[in-house]
Formats: C-alpha cells, sequence, structure tokens
C-alpha cells in the first residue's frame, strides 16, 4: 500500500526533531557538565600537613601538586621537578616513610601526612647516611636527580627491610636480601641523566651494609 506524501513528511520531520531534541539534550547536559568542571577546578582548599617536622597549612587551588606545593609555596626547593609526568623521580619524596613521585599526586590528597624531602633528610653539618654516602661515592655530577635519588634510596632500603618484593625477587616466601640486583631494580625510577648510575649504587650498597 503506498505510504501518504502527507504521512511520510511528518516521519521525516519527526525524526529530524527527535536528532535535534537529543542534540540540545546533550548540549545542555554538556554544558551542564563544563559548568560543574569549571566550578570544582576553581575551587581551593585548605589542606594541613608535616612537612620535614614542621605543621604547615596551605589554602591550595585544588589542581596544585604536591610537588608545586613543596617548592612553589612552601619554597622548598631542594626538591626537583623534571619532566613534571612520573618519568624521572627527580620529585621523589617520602609520605609517610613510602616514596612518592610528587608530581603526581594533588596537594590536598595529602591531609594530615608527613612529610619528607631532602631538606628533612639531613642538613650541611648532620647529613642524612645516604647524603654523606653521595657525597662519599661521587653519586652526582650535575646534582639535579640528586635529591630525588637520595629520598629513593633511603626508602628502598626500608622496602626490602619490610620484605616487600620487587620484579627481580626470586623466592617471593623468603625476605627479599638487599643485593645490587634488588637496588638497581627498585631505584629504575630514579633517572640520572649524567649517568652517575655506578657511582649512586656504591653510596646505598654502602649505607645498605652489602657488597656492590
Ligand atoms: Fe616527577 Fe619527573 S618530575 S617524575
Ligand atoms: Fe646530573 Fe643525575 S647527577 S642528572
Amino acid at each position: 500500500m503506498p505510504t501518504p506524501f502527507n504521512l511520510e513528511l511528518s516521519r521525516r520531520e519527526l525524526l529530524v526533531s527527535s536528532a535535534a531534541t537529543v542534540a540540545l539534550a546533550g548540549a545542555a547536559g554538556g554544558a551542564r557538565a563544563a559548568d560543574r568542571g569549571e566550578e570544582s577546578l576553581n575551587r581551593s582548599t585548605e589542606v594541613s600537613f608535616e612537612v620535614n617536622g614542621e605543621a604547615k597549612r596551605l589554602d591550595l587551588d585544588n589542581r596544585t601538586t604536591l610537588l608545586d606545593a613543596l617548592r612553589e609555596h612552601l619554597h622548598l626547593t631542594g626538591t626537583k621537578k623534571g619532566c613534571d609526568h612520573g618519568q624521572c623521580g627527580a620529585c621523589t619524596v617520602l609520605v609517610d616513610g613510602r616514596r612518592i613521585n610528587s608530581c603526581l599526586t594533588l596537594a590536598v590528597m595529602h591531609e594530615g601526612d608527613k612529610i619528607t624531602t631532602i631538606e628533612g633528610l639531613g642538613q650541611p653539618g648532620s647529613l642524612h647516611p645516604m647524603q654523606a654516602a653521595f657525597v662519599k661515592y661521587d653519586g652526582f655530577q650535575c646534582g639535579y636527580c640528586t635529591p630525588g635519588q637520595i629520598c629513593s634510596s633511603v626508602a628502598v632500603l626500608e622496602e626490602i627491610r619490610a620484605d616487600i618484593p620487587s620484579h627481580v625477587t626470586q623466592d617471593l616466601n623468603t625476605p627479599a636480601a638487599i643485593t645490587s640486583a634488588e637496588i638497581r631494580e627498585r631505584m629504575s625510577g630514579n633517572i640520572c641523566r649524567c649517568g652517575a648510575y655506578s657511582n649512586i649504587l656504591d653510596a646505598i650498597t654502602e649505607v645498605a651494609g652489602v657488597p656492590a
């Protein structure tokens, strides 16, 4: 049976108007989501944490990384910004004793945490044993990666002592030994463009008390 001309037109119109309605609804929803996103991005939050034993309270844009909070707001410039993408380890700090890439975490996520930067590990005249070993073994050249290397290596030894396995741990049923293979693997996220790796390893193994 032939379709009446008027009915076909009205079907077409119906389809067009439905599509337009869906598009409009989508656009409105997108705009609302964008507004909400804009709103949350523009918000700041007060955060309190401990940095190198001192209580700090900051009012920060929610998007501020822990790295930027340390460097730009607290002026602790020992922690370095290398890639700002979690690829180089230059920004490594300790949060409640665990190493973390501070460029990959938002400061407002660390309410109540205890943060240790290279400045908190030791100071000239009272160096942390790992800092002293890096000096002794010449574990740096330009020094840009060094704060991250030192913070990371301090945590690496604690990880091994806490029996946390790595990709090269042979037997998961026995405590991991502090070997140069374990140290190399665990330090692989800390890049040194000067290539001071062998001296860094010497420094860490001395502090660990094992042969390189
Ligand atoms: Fe954070 Fe490179 S600056 S990993
Ligand atoms: Fe220069 Fe490591 S000492 S990047």
